[in-house]
Formats: C-alpha cells, sequence, structure tokens
C-alpha cells in the first residue's frame, strides 16, 4: 500500500459522510435505518443536550487521532482544565473587536496578492491567511508556506488513522501511516524550532513542559493549529461555493458589505446557513461511560456515540425545508432558531475553544470576499473531501473572478 496515493480512505470517508446526509434525509421521510448496536447516531436536540453537558459520561473519543499525542482535545478533567489555559486566553484576545481589521487586512492581502481563480487556488490562499492569524493569536508572524505544506502531508496521515479506526486491525497500513505522522511531526518541530518567524508562538507552547505530565509542546501545538486552519478554510471555501450558484445573493450582500457599519446580519445568516447546510465538522465521537437514558434507547459503558452535526441540522423538526440552502433563513435572521439544533461549533463545556475566533475570520474572510471577487459555479453537483472537517473538492465548476478584473 502507498499511502501517498491510495484512494481507499478517501472514499471511505466520504461515504461516511453520504450516509450520515442519507440517514438525515430517510429520517425525514420517516424511514427507519439499521444501526449498528454498539454505535448510537445521534441527531436530535434532547440527546444532543444530554451528551454534550454532561462531559464525564460521554468522553472524548481520539483513538484515530491518538498518534498525534496529547493535547486539548482528547484529554479530560483537571489535565484538560489546564491544557486548555495554554491556549484559552490567546483565543479570547485574538478574537476582541480591536483585532478584527487585523483578521481583515490579511484576508485582503492574501487574497488579493495571490487573485485566486478555482476553489483549489481558494483554499491555498484561506490556508495561508488562516495560518497568519493563527499564529499572531501566539505574537509570531508564522511561516505559513512551510507550514501548510506540512500539514497538507499530515492531512494524508490522518485520513488514514482516521480509516483504520473504522476498520480494526490492519497492522502494516497503521505502522506506515504512524510513521508518515510522525514523520511529519518532526519536521514541523524544526519549522517552529528553528525559524525566528515562529519563536514566540513556540516559547508559548513550550513553557508549561515543567507543568504538566508528559507534556509535549508539538502536540499541543499541532492539534491546536490544525483544528483552527482546517476548519475556517473549509466553510470559508463552502461559502464560496454557495455564492457561486446566485448572483443575486452576491450582490445583497456586496450592498451590506458596502454600506454596513456595524452589523453584518446578512453576512452573519448567510455563513449560518453556510455552516448548517454543509457542517465542516460533520461528526463528532464520544465513548459512553456510564448507563444513560436517551431519548429511543439506553446507551451502555463502551458504546460508541456518534453526534451527527449533519443530522441535527438537517432536521425537519428544527428547520423549515432542511434540505434547501437559503441564504436568509428566516431561523436564523428572526434568531428563532433552537440552539441544541444548530451546533457547528459544538456546544456545552467542549465547545470549540476558537469559536469566537473563528466567527471573527468568517465574516472578514467573508467581506473580503464578496468586495473583491464574482464567483460563478455551473450546475448544483457537490464534490467534497473530509478528513476531520470537510470542504468541497474541487472539479473546475467554480469559477472565481477579481472584480478589477471585470
Ligand atoms: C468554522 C470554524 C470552526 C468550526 C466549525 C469548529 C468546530 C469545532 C468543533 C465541532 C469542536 C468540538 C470537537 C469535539 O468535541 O469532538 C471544536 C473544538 C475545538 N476547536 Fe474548533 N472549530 C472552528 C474553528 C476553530 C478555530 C479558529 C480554533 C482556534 C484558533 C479552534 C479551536 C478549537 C479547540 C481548541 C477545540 C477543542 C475544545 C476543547 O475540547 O477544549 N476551532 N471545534
Amino acid at each position: 500500500m502507498n499511502i501517498e496515493s491510495s484512494h481507499e480512505p478517501s472514499t471511505f470517508l466520504n461515504q461516511l459522510i453520504q450516509m450520515l446526509y442519507l440517514k438525515a434525509h430517510q429520517r425525514n421521510a420517516g424511514i427507519e435505518t439499521a444501526e449498528r448496536s454498539d454505535l448510537i447516531v445521534i441527531d436530535n436536540a434532547e440527546d444532543l443536550e444530554l451528551v454534550s453537558r454532561n462531559p464525564d459520561t460521554f468522553t472524548k473519543n481520539y483513538s484515530s487521532i491518538s498518534v498525534l499525542g496529547t493535547s486539548r482535545f482528547n484529554t479530560d478533567g483537571d489535565i484538560w482544565r489546564k491544557r486548555k489555559e495554554i491556549t484559552q486566553p490567546a483565543y479570547n484576545e485574538a478574537a476582541k473587536s480591536s483585532r478584527t481589521k487585523f483578521v481583515y487586512d490579511v484576508y485582503e492581502d492574501v487574497l488579493l496578492k495571490q487573485k485566486p481563480d478555482s476553489i483549489a487556488a481558494l483554499q491555498t490562499a484561506l490556508f495561508e491567511a488562516s495560518v497568519r492569524i493563527f499564529c499572531a493569536a501566539f505574537g509570531s508572524q508564522g511561516s505559513p508556506a512551510e507550514i501548510v505544506a506540512q500539514i497538507d502531508d499530515l492531512r494524508h496521515g490522518l485520513r488514514w488513522l482516521q480509516f483504520l479506526s473504522w476498520h480494526g486491525e490492519r497492522k502494516r497500513e497503521l505502522a506506515e501511516a504512524t510513521s508518515h505522522v510522525t514523520e511529519v511531526l518532526d519536521n514541523l518541530t524544526k519549522i517552529f524550532s528553528l525559524d525566528d518567524r515562529n519563536n514566540e508562538i513556540w516559547k508559548h507552547f513550550s513553557q508549561p513542559e515543567s507543568e504538566i505530565p508528559q507534556y509535549s509542546p508539538i502536540e499541543e501545538l499541532v492539534m491546536n493549529i490544525f483544528a483552527g486552519i482546517e476548519t475556517t478554510v473549509a466553510t470559508l471555501s463552502w461559502a464560496a461555493d454557495r455564492l457561486g450558484t446566485s448572483r443575486q445573493v452576491q450582490q445583497r450582500l456586496f450592498e451590506e458589505v458596502q454600506t454596513a457599519t456595524g452589523r453584518y446580519d446578512y453576512c452573519e445568516c448567510f455563513i449560518n446557513e453556510t455552516m448548517r447546510y454543509f457542517p465542516p465538522i460533520p461528526y463528532v465521537t464520544r465513548e459512553v461511560q456510564q448507563r444513560t437514558r436517551l431519548a429511543a434507547r439506553v446507551a451502555e459503558p463502551a458504546n460508541l456515540v456518534l453526534v451527527s452535526i449533519i443530522g441535527l441540522h438537517r432536521n425537519a423538526a428544527y428547520w423549515s425545508q432542511p434540505d434547501v440552502f437559503h441564504s436568509a433563513r428566516p431561523e436564523f435572521m428572526d434568531n428563532t432558531y433552537n440552539r441544541n439544533a444548530f451546533v457547528p461549533f459544538l456546544t456545552g463545556p467542549r465547545v470549540c475553544g476558537g469559536m469566537r475566533l473563528a466567527r471573527v475570520e468568517l465574516l472578514q474572510g467573508l467581506k473580503v470576499l464578496v468586495r473583491h471577487f464574482q464567483i460563478e459555479r455551473t450546475g448544483d453537483e457537490v464534490h467534497f473531501d473530509y478528513t476531520l472537517a470537510m470542504r468541497p473538492r474541487d472539479k473546475g465548476a467554480i469559477r472565481i473572478v477579481s472584480r478589477q478584473d471585470l
């Protein structure tokens, strides 16, 4: 097996996501689907509330990425609380309104320089912007090109590990994928520890070494940066994909961006609808520690819970016309949506640590996109790629044109 070229994991993981969309569709049509008895798929707001509010009963299950080591993502209890303190103050600071202009300027600088003309080119530009914003939260300029190249490599390895976590023992592939990821981590350690542009961020992540048992700066840093950039790039790529479906929507957003002075209600609604329709993290998993009664069944210890964010976002009990992309969706415009049925960032104590910073990035990134570009899309066939985050795959349907060139 060559983990660089094999399509096996991509196919499987993409089918898993298709299955979640299909399941949501069948539930709305009243069709019962059979499930593995040890896997509980959750797509209703009551169960989501129970699972997300009780992190000690429904613990993190990240066996697939354990090769990345230990970080705030895959720990629980006091160790998690300590690890959270390493990054949370920086994320909160970076999301303050005084930093909004900086975020806007980064997107504008990168997108105007690179002038992307396709979804693939847009993603390259968005990755650079996102790495710069992430590193700046820790006082560094960052070395985006080098970091993004390694993260690309890391994604291949993680895709395999995620695939293997569903397919049990395949020792040779597991060993290969593990050594691939370890090599990337070594490369990233060199980049962060040796390149002067990363001095401050490396210092920040190295500090807790003496305070937290088994702490590794690169493990904490890589999981955080991966989570921070994959998701925002995915969301803005989906936003571009949806913009391409309607000139009128682009015009209405453009007008808001040109005239608004503080509130961007339509832009925010468009971003929410994008994340409802294509949640960048389509599901999360948890392991049951204690017998618990859910809406339709009892969860037993060692059962695996799969919270289908897709399922919640497409559930007809909470959304009118859930399968329609509605840029001015009334549930968002009127602020009447069910908080437990719209959870792109999850909810409860393990809610996304970068949610506020992500919201700043999404709004500023969208503003730059609609202000400087027009997007055209042929057809409405959707293709995606999924490795921890789901983003559109470039099949040549999208054309991005700089407004300067119109
Ligand atoms: C559109 C953008 C984003 C989305 C949709 C998103 C979504 C999520 C979701 C669903 C989780 C929960 C995962 C789980 O519990 O299994 C999560 C966790 C997390 N995210 Fe995000 N995220 C985004 C952006 C960011 C950014 C920009 C950062 C940091 C710069 C970030 C940092 C984190 C961290 C640190 C956690 C772990 C929280 C904890 O358990 O302590 N995320 N994110």
